[in-house]
């Protein structure tokens, strides 16, 4: 049985591969009017509107301004890679304290994160409302009139909450299919009345929903790796994060551009709340595998920091977003990234987790460093992860 729906899905994949392929014609035309094209100039203007790719859209465009048009070469890759229909594991969380049920919790935890580094949790505790919430405030931010929006356009990571489209706009090939609203819950949290006011309640009642089922997965994560369980608590691991709002618009030329470039999260661990619009795409063993959009549900990830404290037990895996005709997409991840006073701290494989035979596979790395390379480095470069491999 297994076999026959793993057949079927593959068919089903080379099927949408066959009419990725029909898209070939527009890269050429794009290459072909390349003469006149200005980029930091068209990156500039962009930028300026403070409109975000949502601005593009309510302007009724119908073909993409190049900046987003991903280079011939990725592009003719995409062509052969193909969309395999599997689920990563979904992991309920209901009776976690009962000892057999925790037991087996544990376990599927650990083998989620370490072959996949993604799976889904249910059941976890925050009520349907609150994440509904959560995404309506989004929705509620981006759709509201533009001079609302512009009062929090802003690319300066030291304010707590700030608008933009696209981190990187400027480090990067080709600019991402999003806008994103973040909110800095770092050194310490914002006031309320900093937080945008169409969506003041609803983060408020998700972040501490939130932060609670950090610990939660800490814990879990902790015990998967075999240390006691409030390990990776007491390390100030659960403490500092962002949450980080994505919106997607729909786009008229999907084929061309992705929603999010591949990519691995930097810090240690991503709780991600998503709408019920599909892109999310984790890769493994080559092949891309579509997170489909669970209700209720809540995606989790280990990212870089984790990989390396765990000794390369846990795994950061490199996902992306593809870009759809539906929409919007709307995506809230939450980024742990440990206490503020771990900024400047070396991180390092946990002791009880090398030995002789089994040393450390990384140098010590400074969080305030990482991170920096990450968002300076734009995506496309070498991983910063592999800068401390050793
Ligand atoms: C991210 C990310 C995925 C999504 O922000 O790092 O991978 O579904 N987002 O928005
Ligand atoms: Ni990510």
């Amino acid at each position: 049985m297994q076999s026959r729906i793993t057949l079927n899905s593959r068919r089903e994949s080379l099927k949408s591969c066959q009419k990725e392929r029909a898209y070939q014609a527009p890269v050429k035309m794009a290459s072909e009017i390349s003469g006149e094209y200005n980029r930091s100039k068209e990156l500039k203007d962009f930028d300026d509107t403070k409109a975000g790719v949502k601005g593009l859209v309510d302007a009724g465009i119908v073909s993409i301004p190049k900046i987003f048009i991903r280079p011939a070469e990725e592009l003719a890759e995409e062509l052969n890679s193909c969309r395999i229909n599997c689920e990563v594991p979904i992991i309920d969380l209901t009776n976690i304290q009962e000892g057999n049920r925790r037991k087996e919790i544990v376990d599927e935890v650990r083998v989620a994160s370490t072959e996949w580094g993604f799976f889904q949790v249910v059941n976890h505790g925050i009520p349907l409302s609150v994440l509904d919430e959560m995404i309506d405030g989004v929705r509620r931010f981006n759709e509201q009139d533009l001079e609302s929006k512009q009062e929090f356009y802003s690319r300066d990571p030291t304010k707590k909450v700030r608008f933009h489209s696209n981190f990187d706009l400027y480090a990067s090939r080709t600019a991402d299919w999003r806008d994103t609203l973040t909110l800095s819950f770092l050194d310490s949290d914002p006031q309320p009345e900093e937080l945008p006011a169409v969506c003041r309640e609803s983060t408020s009642e998700y972040t501490k929903y939130i932060r609670k089922l950090g610990e939660t997965l800490f814990e879990l994560l902790s015990e998967a790796l075999g240390l006691q369980a409030d390990h990776l608590v007491s390390l100030g691991f659960a403490k500092g994060c962002s949450i980080v709002c994505h919106y997607y618009p729909a786009c008229p030329q999907p084929e061309l551009t992705l929603g999010a470039r591949k990519h691995a999260d930097p810090g240690l661990l991503t709780v991600l709340l998503q709408n019920e619009i599909n892109g999310l795409q984790v890769l493994r063993e080559g092949q891309w595998f579509d997170v489909h959009p669970v209700r209720g549900g809540l995606v989790v990830n280990i990212g870089d920091l984790l990989q390396i404290v765990s000794n390369d037990k846990l795994k950061s895996v490199k996902h992306r977003v593809v870009a759809t005709h539906v929409g919007p997409r709307i995506s809230v991840p939450c980024f742990f990234s440990g206490h503020s006073s771990l900024l400047d701290k070396p991180f390092r494989p946990i002791k009880e987790l090398t030995s002789e035979a089994n040393p450390p596979r990384y140098k010590d790395v400074v969080l305030r460093e990482y991170v920096a390379r990450f968002l300076s480095g734009s995506l496309d470069g070498k991983p910063p992860i592999d800068y401390y491999k050793q």
